[in-house]
């Protein structure tokens, strides 16, 4: 035996001395009860008790690869972000997903994907947690515990449900938009590869001058949009329950690796107030004729993880993650979210996520939060406290109101006030009667007929209601192939 043979060199425990055999355990005689002081078994078996996490909520299904941020354009007169100056190249990781089912679940559903990005920029972790979609299905955060229960499972049977997902829609019409675009031809996309992704929210730019913009972020597939139909997708889901999984992977090892193009819309911040809808609401896209797409850079994917739990499932994206020069907006949303995906990692990963290596920035971190289970970094026997005037560094300066808006008015709870053109029909009805052709129209109605043919009657009635509103041609089409089928 040479000592790269793995029986000669063995495995050892986790204190690093020899593990006596990953083969045999310890007992009184062959055919013995095992003893207690096998403390190699007794390890083995507790900590593969512990061996899981638990499974994100939403987003538990998912994959991911690390690739690159090439910054082609000059966009300085935007944003004074490091990672978005020409030239830069940057780090980065994502994680795809689907939204509702759990971690075992099946790839090609019909879902919006996540796509979750983190750049480990020279100013510190930019994580940017889109979708595949530019929309979503709410505008005010307080509802997206309830939309999510209503896309899972039913509380008694355990079942998934039609008409608890199209109950929750249908008296929740801001969800048309993304209804709409869910039910058409990208509501299963081909790969990861072959989707666009998108920030989604409107988020701010602040340039060196302190001068500040609304932007969304578009991140164009130079696959080409690819997608499967129902019948295909049932067909994978029977044969390939992992297909988005293994096409990232298989291609990503073939060298194929895929490239996105970086766009941004920019609307100058004082357009905002009087634009004809609301700009921060998350169910609305900005029409390119008013905003168009300005180009920044590609992005590409070109190295799989090397091990998928700690890179992967151990991943924390969040919004509140942003550097200088990239700020938040007034969306109802994204404010809830700033919020919400720490808190999830610090119970679903461990209060310490952020020392994890796929987690730690690549600049120094030099925080004011202390111990806590599994705490790796430290800061030696310097101050706990600020200020301090033993040496260490505090920040001390007015906080980052340079990423800020202009806010007046009372406390209270209420709907966004309506633009002039606000309404939650109007770019539903364009994506299905200007964007869809008669093709894609024809597919939505079938899609949708199958989706409501087991829902009760009284959500049925809305749901006809609510694709009348859509678009009269879809509540009458939808309603003659449920009749015809029932
Ligand atoms: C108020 C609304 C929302 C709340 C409270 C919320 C909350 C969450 C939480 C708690 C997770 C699990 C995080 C983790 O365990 O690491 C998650 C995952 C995710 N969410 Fe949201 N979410 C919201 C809306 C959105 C929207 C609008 C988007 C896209 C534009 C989005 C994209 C994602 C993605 C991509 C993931 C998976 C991240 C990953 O791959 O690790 N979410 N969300």
């Amino acid at each position: 035996m040479t000592s790269t043979d793995p029986q000669a060199t063995g495995s050892t425990t986790a204190t690093g001395a020899p593990a006596p055999s990953d083969r045999n355990s310890l007992t009184i005689g062959s055919n013995g009860p095992i003893l207690l002081h096998d403390h190699h078994f007794i390890d083995q078996m507790a900590h593969f008790n512990r061996e899981k996490v638990p499974e994100r909520q939403p987003h538990a299904k998912g994959g991911g690869a690390f690739g690159t941020l090439e910054v082609t354009e000059d966009v300085s007169q935007y944003t004074k972000a490091s990672l978005f100056q020409k030239g830069a190249k940057t780090e980065s990781l994502v994680r795809f997903s689907t939204v509702a089912l759990e971690a075992g679940s099946t790839d090609t559903v019909r879902d919006p994907r996540g796509f979750a990005m983190k750049f480990y920029t020279d100013e510190g972790n930019y994580d940017l947690v889109g979708n595949n979609t530019p929309i979503f299905f709410i505008r005010d955060a307080i509802k997206f515990p309830h939309f999510i229960r209503s896309q899972k499972r039913l509380a008694g049977s355990h079942l998934r449900s039609a008409d608890m997902q199209w109950d929750f829609w249908t008296l929740n019409p801001e969800t048309a938009h993304q209804v709409t675009w869910l039910m058409g031809d990208r509501g299963i996309p081909r790969s990861w590869r072959n989707q666009d992704g998108f920030g989604s929210h409107t988020y701010q730019w602040v340039n060196a001058n302190g001068e500040k913009f609304w932007v969304k972020y578009h991140f164009k597939t130079q696959q080409g949009i690819e997608t499967l139909t129902n019948d295909e997708a049932a067909q994978l889901r029977a044969e390939d329950p992992d297909y988005h999984i293994r096409d990232l992977y298989e291609n990503i090892e073939k060298g194929n690796f895929p490239t996105w193009s970086v766009e941004v819309q920019v609307m100058p911040y004082e357009d905002a107030a009087s634009y004809r809808f609301n700009p921060f609401d998350l169910t609305k896209v900005w029409p390119h004729a008013d905003y168009p797409r300005i180009k920044v850079g590609t992005w590409t994917l070109n190295r799989n993880p090397d091990n998928y739990f700690a890179q992967i499932e151990q991943a924390a994206f969040s919004p509140s993650n942003r550097v200088p020069g990239i700020g938040f907006s007034p969306d109802k949303m994204l404010l809830g979210r700033v919020f919400a995906y720490s808190d999830a990692q610090r119970n679903r990963i461990g209060t310490n996520f952020h020392q994890l290596p796929v987690n730690r920035p690549k600049v120094p971190v030099d925080t004011y939060m202390f111990d806590g289970a599994m705490a790796y970094d430290h800061s030696g026997s310097q101050p706990t406290y600020a200020p301090n005037s033993k040496g260490r560094a505090y920040s001390d300066g007015p906080g980052d109101s340079e990423e800020a808006w202009a806010v007046d008015g009372e406390l209270l709870r209420a709907a966004y006030s309506l633009h002039s053109e606000d309404s939650d029909f109007v770019q539903p009805n364009t994506l299905y009667t200007k964007v869809f052709d008669d093709g894609a129209r024809d597919r939505l109605h079938h899609t949708v007929a199958g989706a409501l043919g087991t829902v009760t009657d009284a959500v049925y009635k809305r749901a006809i209601e609510y694709w009348t509103n859509v678009a009269p041609d879809a509540g009458s089409a939808i309603d003659a192939l449920v009749k015809g089928t029932k």
